[in-house]
């Protein structure tokens, strides 16, 4: 790409604070490529300086530019936060790159999160137990990798239910993907009195469940139940459950498109229950149609995509934002 075309035009915006780089305003995507020629092409006269970014593939879709632009906002930090597609395989040169251009950090999202474990030079225990990272600092020549998923959760369903995870009891569809891996670790570390782990492939779901299981305080077994207990995705076993839970999180992929077929009967559902999926576009997935239709309350991810971007932003910068702007960046993009 020639400098001109990159270099960032600014226009008003009104209520804005500062000029808005026409950059943030169309979804584009970096490449390792530019990272590698980023002065020679002229990159470094980009204004304001890319100092975050997201790796992904793909990546163009993410709102994280405009929910970080929010924080960065907030704290008068100049900089900007840009998209970059990496490939699988690439992810510890995606962070050298980064690195040696000065940037603060970055995000990790799909399908780099284990990798990005690998990739960093240390990781905290909460990245560690989760097996993946999506968060990491650039600091001292060093890569330090966290994971913002799990408490990003936790914040969520307080403000979407008013109460808190560790004391709800806890079905998760789809434990055996990354995003259901770190809920149910969460729920664990919560110490959640029960977390019922469904996955179509049930073997992940029995796997996960042996290692929760060691993160548990007090008792394994509660009366004739397993805290801790896998499941397949089999409506009758599920529906079994329900009546002694709580919380359902859908963790899974169905729902992302219109024609998906229902994950659950919506028969099965009852109406005490709370229903998080973490789809949130569409904002409104069949699950949550279902749910509200049996009575139950229920909310998509984007409070969750929101509160794990606070987390990571104060990993970058020692202070949390308020969320608010940045839900509102959120809700206008
Ligand atoms: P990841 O989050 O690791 O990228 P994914 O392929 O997006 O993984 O899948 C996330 C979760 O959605 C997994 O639990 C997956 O179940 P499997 O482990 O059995 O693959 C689940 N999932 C994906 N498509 C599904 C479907 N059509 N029905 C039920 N579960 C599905």
């Amino acid at each position: 790409m020639a400098a001109m075309a990159i270099k960032a035009t600014t226009r008003r915006i009104p209520g804005r604070r500062r000029p808005y780089p026409a950059l943030m305003q169309t979804p584009d995507v970096h490449t390792i490529e530019d990272l590698k020629t980023w002065a020679a092409a002229g990159r470094a006269a980009i204004d304001p300086k890319p100092i975050l970014a997201v790796i992904g593939k793909p990546v163009a879709h993410s709102l994280s530019p405009q929910l970080h632009q929010a924080a960065l906002d907030q704290f008068g930090i100049e900089g900007q936060y840009i998209r970059i597609e990496v490939e699988p395989g690439a992810v510890r040169q995606a962070f050298d790159l980064m690195a040696g251009l000065g940037f603060t950090g970055c995000n990790v999202t799909v399908p780099h999160k284990v990798e990005a474990l690998q990739a960093v030079d240390e990781a905290d225990t909460l990245a560690q137990r989760i097996g993946a990272v999506n968060t990491v600092l650039f600091q001292d020549d060093l890569k330090l990798g966290f994971n913002s998923d799990g408490p990003g959760l936790v914040r969520a369903i307080r403000e979407e239910f008013s109460v808190d995870l560790k004391d709800l009891r806890v079905m998760i569809l789809g434990a055996g993907g990354g995003a259901g891996r770190a809920a149910a670790v969460q729920c664990a570390l919560e110490n959640c009195e029960r977390v019922v782990l469904v996955n179509r492939t049930t073997d992940k779901a029995t796997d996960l469940a042996a290692e929760l299981r060691t993160m548990l305080h007090g008792t394994p077994v509660l009366g004739p139940r397993s805290r801790i207990q896998a499941l397949p995705l089999d409506p009758r076993k599920i529906e079994a459950q329900l009546d002694a839970l709580d919380l359902v999180i859908n963790a899974t992929s169905v729902g992302l498109k219109p024609t998906d077929p229902p994950l659950l009967p919506a028969a099965i559902l009852q109406p005490h229950l709370l229903v998080y999926d973490l789809i949130y576009k569409p904002a409104r997935t069949r699950l949550l149609r279902d749910a509200a239709a049996a009575g139950c309350r229920g909310a998509n991810g984007l409070s969750m995509l929101l509160h794990q971007g606070v987390v990571s932003f104060g990993h970058w910068f020692g202070d949390e934002p308020d969320p608010n702007p940045m839900r509102q960046a959120l809700m206008d993009a």
